[in-house]
């Protein structure tokens, strides 16, 4: 069995955990490349709430590397139970059999008291507020090193929901390894309790009401996915917010839009046919993380 440890946020990896995952990502790149593990792991897919890219990707990353995933559903913890136990215990007792759990629940991970829970590897495939989606982020940041580089001058943008879980994810990242600018395009009505960001990444951040983009070299459209707050802003704000054909046609020639997917309304249909919209690319390179995920927190190899 591996050893207990929980990463539920980006702050769980170390910077060198984060290196290692993004080069690992790289050599598991080229396609249809599998390899197999020196030894057989189990993984639990304990989702929750929906997902196709999390749970999918998490368990095609694990059958490469000769893995086996299973979906753990109608648990006990579902309040629908005859006889319901609390997260605490069902986390327990699910990475008490298996090397690496991928959780996924409509409620937020304790960061605190999880951490002391846990019998084997577990991996935050997305909480609920205010809530983290690691792997999320270490697939944006790779795919931003792929297709556009990590150049020291970069200027990328966030749009959306800030407090969206991957987006928290994002901006602990880059916290960490922070671009030469950041700026950040968000509704003044959803600016309350935005994640505080680090004094390094706050040296290079600048807030813009204006949806312009024309400065960017990268654009993450983080949109608006599906929560309380965001379901309350209406037609003409979100439109306010979504990358249309005239706004991408002020953008650089070579800039690149990232999305964490799925795209409600925040790409229009004009706009996503346009070449620099690379979301599905993005999303080609997601196995190959989840891999270097696996290999790397679950000490595969
Ligand atoms: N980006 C993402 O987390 O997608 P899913 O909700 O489909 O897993």
């Amino acid at each position: 069995m591996s050893e207990a440890r929980a990463v539920l946020s980006i702050d769980d990896l170390s910077d060198d955990e984060i290196r290692r995952i993004l080069s690992t990502a790289g050599e598991y790149l080229p396609e249809g490349k599998r390899k197999l593990n020196k030894r057989r792991f189990s993984i639990a897919l304990l989702f929750l709430t929906p997902s196709t890219r999390t749970r999918a990707g998490f368990a095609e990353a694990a059958l490469r590397l000769g893995g086996a995933p299973v979906d753990v559903s109608a648990l006990r913890w579902d309040s629908g139970m005859s006889t319901p136990e609390s997260l605490e215990d069902t986390l327990r007792i699910i990475t008490g059999m298996f090397d690496v759990t991928v959780v996924r629940v409509p409620v937020s991970l304790d960061r605190e008291t999880i951490p002391h829970h846990i019998a084997g590897v577990l991996v935050n495939g997305g909480d609920s507020s205010p809530g983290e989606h690691p792997s999320q982020a270490l697939i944006d940041l790779f795919a931003i090193r792929s297709l556009r580089g990590l150049e020291r001058d970069l200027r990328i943008g966030i749009c959306g929901d800030l407090m969206a879980r991957s987006c928290r994810s994002l901006l602990r990242l880059f916290d960490r390894f922070p671009p030469a600018a950041l700026t950040l395009f968000s509704p003044p009505e959803l600016r309350d309790g935005e994640p505080a960001l680090g004094p390094s990444l706050a040296a290079v951040t600048s807030e813009r009401e204006e949806a312009d983009f024309s400065d960017v070299d990268v654009l993450c459209m983080v949109g608006f996915p599906a929560t309380p707050r965001s379901t309350s802003l209406g037609f003409d704000m979100r439109n306010r917010y979504s990358l249309t054909h005239s706004r991408l046609s002020r953008m650089r020639d070579d800039a690149i839009v990232l999305s964490p997917m799925p795209v409600i309304d925040e790409i229009s249909a004009d706009a996503r046919v346009d070449p620099r919209v690379r979301m599905f690319e993005q999303s080609d390179m997601a196995v190959s993380v989840r891999m270097a995920i696996l290999d790397v927190i679950g000490e595969l190899r």
